[in-house]
């Protein structure tokens, strides 16, 4: 996998990662690889299988060996008997994958007896495309049975970041140090750990059979243990019973010396587990919750009953102390980072536990989109990776509404895509993909974010409950099989067809707005304008690009129409009023002159702006009567505002007025999208520190009514959101150096290092981080030990955040230092090195000395040829962070010294827009602070006084 995700200095966005990606909020942005892609993609088709042999059933034996076996330590041998058809006549080479170490024997045979091979080159092995060629005498008969025996052998990666079969290690009770060996396939790694037809269509039955020492007791896969037998040396073979039709991404076992269930319902059939490392023990409790809730609520929506799928099949989720992603849909087997499995409410802080609920859900439901169907390949990973994101909200509000995940939605999920589905480049949600670099880099915002806000948009227009029908005829109809777009169109249209639910919109076909949202890429931006006198409103849509240069796109897209205004608020009606299919529409309202505001609760996927009269109504209601219009439109007005202004159709000047209603703003969804885009812009003013100063200050006159409202003591009682807000709102603030945010913050860290006293886990985050940035070597060394000492993988990484925040040079390289060693985990060392960036601004130089120093070392460490590219993802991230002449000397040291290393380019590229975004903030910074203190005084003032005037003195 050698797709590049990026970060570069700002906003939103993933670290992409197989599966279920780790979340980066608005720190980082995903660009686009540069220079990995040579070949035309017409041209790649060659990385795929051909289909005319396939395989129906896997015997698969592996011998896993540790430390014990001295000449190979911590390897495995394979054998394997797969059998298989040709579908084709004429069939004289059977391609499958195969990335293991070396190919041993192969041969085959059909009813018992041997079939010959060719004498010369019996198989023949392809590296780049992973290939497994096995050369024929004389062409397979037909539909018939064939054996396929394979002997390989191969050695365990050691870590999660190379996924296949990788070893990790952990502590148990008595403080020894433990082994555990497991897997990650998802997308493409099954072929590390066995040859196979490595791509979801193949699907087939699989039966494992493992052999390990026998003091590795812990040992688990899809489907429950059918025998064991003793072996010769000590060691045991665990049998297990076959597993149901399926794609060869989700096998999956772990051997441990000690993982136990931790916590478990046994009134489920199979019973719900929850599975760890001893020493957390009754640590499972809430993920058990989560689970049980899960299962019991989608197995009813889904009419599919959990134990009906497969007699033999788990329903187990492990907590894992290394993992690549968040979490990875093993059927049957789900395995999670610790981190979301460990929750304590005197420990864990809201933002993962909130995050844990949905992720449980997302997984769970996987058990039906994506194991049960399947994409067909991942052009399409949208059907298993958008619905699994859309219920992971959707059915986590049914069974926990305190969390109110369906308003979070918009921020997690719609805010996101739109910013990245606006770029030039971005693709659509069906988008081809052949290599394996081009599949990884798929599993990202499109097929997540805009995936489940399609959905979401679509379970509006087609109502709640004939989409459920949709889902389950889509699952029915092609269980255990691959789908792809047109089968889940037809449950789609037969659905519809039953219930008519789309009667009311004359002229407007179902089939064209999913091919549109499917199969075209980007979005639409919609133009209002209004004549109040006669309530005539003027509507036309254009395709939205960020760019103001952009070329103009002659795309259209169906878009649901929904609206409220002063005298009917009817925010909550999603259904929507009218489909707008045409390039220019009207509608009409009640003449008067009145605020309008379009697409109720931001759930449509698209922008709206408004003539200037309009939108100086509704900024004159948010200013006077904010409660008027509800949270999650306001909240949709600072997301589309921000984006208006960065893609010069709206200026800062007017912009900024409009948001002047923050300052009396406490609400998180409202904040979510202002504190993104105050980001990105404050990021383009980093080299300009009083110009950043001033514009902080600004920031924090608008933070302050939220800063008091939601204060430093956490009621027991109050919401999840709440929890979040105050998460977000004082960890900006205090970066920011809101005094009193600091002083607070800081009494807390010392109370806890002096007396410890426990700190909330709703204000950790900022106590923490205060605690170290404005504390001395003293903090630093408590909070490090504390770190290294801790059971909990949340609050380790809290304290991570924390020491990264460290200003003295010195403590911050001993905090680098320590991430190239195991005390901080494989999947942590580019966050860690992350917070460094995050944690101050002057931090950039130590981290760029840092790295001309340890490059190397990093590059073991992190794990440079992973599949998201960590290395890359550091050196791109830095330059987002340097300002001239520090960026002077790290393109100097990139030319001199790395010319020849992968991430060249990718550097380089990092450099110049680390350049152009200070470029573009020299060239605003002007613009910007009049439109800040024209917004915040509401009286003009001249521009030229800017540099001059003590602007913190105008706000507190
Ligand atoms: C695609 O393959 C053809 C035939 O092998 C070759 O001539 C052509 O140069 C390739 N195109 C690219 C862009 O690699
Ligand atoms: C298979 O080969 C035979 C003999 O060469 C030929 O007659 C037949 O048409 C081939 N079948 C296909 C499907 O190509
Ligand atoms: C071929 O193999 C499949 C899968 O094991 C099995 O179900 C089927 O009965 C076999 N067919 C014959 C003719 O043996
Ligand atoms: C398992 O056996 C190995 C080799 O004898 C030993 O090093 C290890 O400590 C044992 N593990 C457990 C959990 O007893
Ligand atoms: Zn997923």
């Amino acid at each position: 996998m050698s797709k590049v995700i990026i970060a570069l200095g700002f906003m939103l966005i993933a670290i992409v990662s197989g599966d279920h990606p780790v979340y980066w909020y608005r720190e980082f942005e995903e660009i686009t690889p540069v220079g990995d892609e040579n070949v035309a993609r017409s041209n790649q088709t060659v990385y795929r299988l051909p289909q005319n042999v396939v395989p129906l059933e896997y015997d698969i034996y592996i011998d896993l060996y540790f430390a014990e076996r001295t000449d190979r330590p911590f390897s495995y041998d394979g054998k394997e008997y797969i059998i298989i058809q040709a579908l084709e006549e004429n069939v004289t080479q059977i391609v499958l994958h195969a990335n293991v170490d070396s190919i041993n024997a192969v041969s085959l045979l059909t009813s018992g007896l041997p079939v010959t091979l060719n004498p010369i080159e019996p198989f023949t092995i392809e590296p780049q495309y992973h290939f497994l060629k096995i050369n024929l005498q004389q062409a397979l008969a037909i539909r018939t049975n064939y054996s396929l025996m394979i002997d390989y052998s191969s050695a365990m990666n050691e870590g999660p970041m190379k996924r296949g079969i990788w070893r990790g290690w952990y502590t148990d009770d008595n403080g020894n140090e433990r082994i555990y060996a497991t897997t990650h396939f998802q997308p493409y790694n099954a072929r590390q750990a066995f040859p196979c037809w490595d791509e979801p269509l193949f699907k087939a039955v699989f039966k494992l059979h493992l052999s390990r020492p026998e003091n590795y007791s812990g040992t688990f896969s899809n489907t429950r243990m059918e025998s064991s037998d003793r072996l010769n040396g000590s060691r045991v073979r665990d049998n297990f019973y076959a597993t149901p039709i399926m794609s060869s991404y989700l096998v999956t076992f772990l051997i441990s010396e000690s993982f136990v269930v931790i916590a478990q319902d046994t009134s489920f059939e199979p019973p719900i587990r929850i599975i760890g490392r001893s020493n957390t023990v009754g640590l499972g409790k809430q993920a058990l919750e989560f689970t049980v809730d899960m299962t019991k609520y989608l197995e009813k929506y889904f009419g599919i009953p959990y134990s009906e799928l497969h007699p033999y099949l788990n329903n187990d989720h492990v907590s894992s102390p290394d993992w690549a992603s968040a979490g990875t849909e093993n059927w049957g087997m789900v395995s999670y980072r610790e981190l979301y499995m460990i929750l304590d409410p005197r420990e864990t802080i809201m933002s993962v536990e909130h995050y844990a609920a949905t992720l449980v859900a997302h997984e769970l439901t996987h058990t039906w989109f994506g194991n049960l169907i399947t994409c067909y390949w991942w052009s399409n990973t949208w059907i298993n990776e958008g619905f699994a994101s859309y219920f992971g909200y959707a059915a986590t509000n049914e069974m926990f509404p305190r969390y109110e995940h369906n308003d979070h939605f918009n921020s997690r999920y719609l805010q996101t895509s739109l910013s990245v589905d606006s770029s030039v480049s971005t693709v659509p949600m069906n988008h081809d993909v052949n290599t394996p670099a081009q599949v990884t880099g798929h599993f990202g915002t499109i097929s997540y974010s805009k995936g489940a806000s399609f959905l979401r948009m679509t379970v509006d227009l087609i109502t709640p409950e004939t989409f459920r029908k949709a889902c389950q005829y889509f699952l029915r109809n092609n269980a255990y099989k691959a789908t792809d777009q047109y089968d889940l169109y037809n449950a789609f249209a037969q659905a519809i067809k039953e219930d008519g639910t789309l009667e009311e919109y004359s002229g407007f076909d179902f089939a064209e707005y999913y091919r549109v949202w499917v199969n075209e890429p980007g979005y639409p931006l919609l133009t209002v304008e209004i004549n109040h006198a006669t309530g005539q409103m003027s509507v036309s849509q254009e395709r939205f690009f960020l760019s103001a240069s952009a070329t103009p796109s002659g795309q259209l897209y169906p878009i649901p129409i929904s609206f409220s205004t002063r005298s009917d608020p009817d925010f909550n009606n999603l259904k929507p009023l009218h489909m707008m299919t045409s390039r220019e529409a009207t509608y009409r309202k009640t003449p008067r002159e009145e605020w309008v505001i379009f697409n109720n609760l931001q759930h449509g996927y698209y922008r709206v702006t408004y003539d200037e009269k309009s939108w100086n109504l509704i900024g004159d209601a948010l200013l006077n009567d904010p409660e008027s219009i509800h949270y999650l439109n306001r909240a949709q007005i600072v997301d589309d505002i921000f984006a208006l202004m960065r893609s010069e159709r709206m200026t800062y000047d007017f912009g900024f007025k409009i948001l002047r209603f923050l300052r009396n703003e406490a609400n998180y969804h409202v904040w979510n999208p202002a504190i993104s885009g105050y980001t990105w812009l404050r990021n383009r003013l980093r080299h300009m520190p009083d110009g950043q100063a001033m514009f902080d200050s600004f920031i924090l006159s608008y933070m302050e009514h939220a800063i008091d409202t939601l204060g430093f003591d956490v009621d027991e009682y109050e919401t999840p959101t709440i929890s979040l807000t105050r998460q977000e709102i004082l960890h900006f603030a205090c970066m920011l150096g809101h005094e009193k945010c600091v002083r607070e913050s800081r009494e807390r860290f010392i109370a806890l290092r002096n007396n410890n006293s426990w700190v909330d886990p709703k204000i950790r985050r900022n106590v923490y981080v205060t605690g170290i940035r404005e504390g001395d070597q003293v903090d630093f060394q408590f909070l490090r030990n504390r770190m290294l000492n801790s059971n909990f993988a949340n609050d380790q990484l809290e304290m991570l955040r924390a020491l990264g925040a460290a200003r003295d040079p010195e403590l911050l390289t001993q905090y680098l230092q320590l991430t190239l060693t195991k005390a901080v985990r494989p999947h942590d060392k580019v966050n860690s090195f992350n917070f460094a960036l995050l944690g101050n601004q002057e931090n950039a130089h130590t981290v760029l000395q840092f790295v001309k120093n340890n490059v190397n070392e990093m590059r073991a460490a992190y794990v440079e040829d992973a599949p998201h590219n960590p290395v890359h993802t550091c050196l791109s991230n830095l330059a987002a962070y340097l300002v001239e002449p520090l960026l002077v000397e790290y393109e100097d040291w990139i030319r001199s010294t790395q010319s020849n290393s992968l991430q060249f380019n990718t550097a380089i590229s990092a450099i110049n827009s680390a350049r152009n975004n200070m470029a573009w903030g020299s060239a605003n910074v002007e613009t910007i602070l009049a439109a800040a203190r024209d917004g915040a005084v509401h009286v003009m003032v001249s521009t030229a006084l800017l540099v001059t005037m003590a602007v913190l003195a105008l706000f507190v």
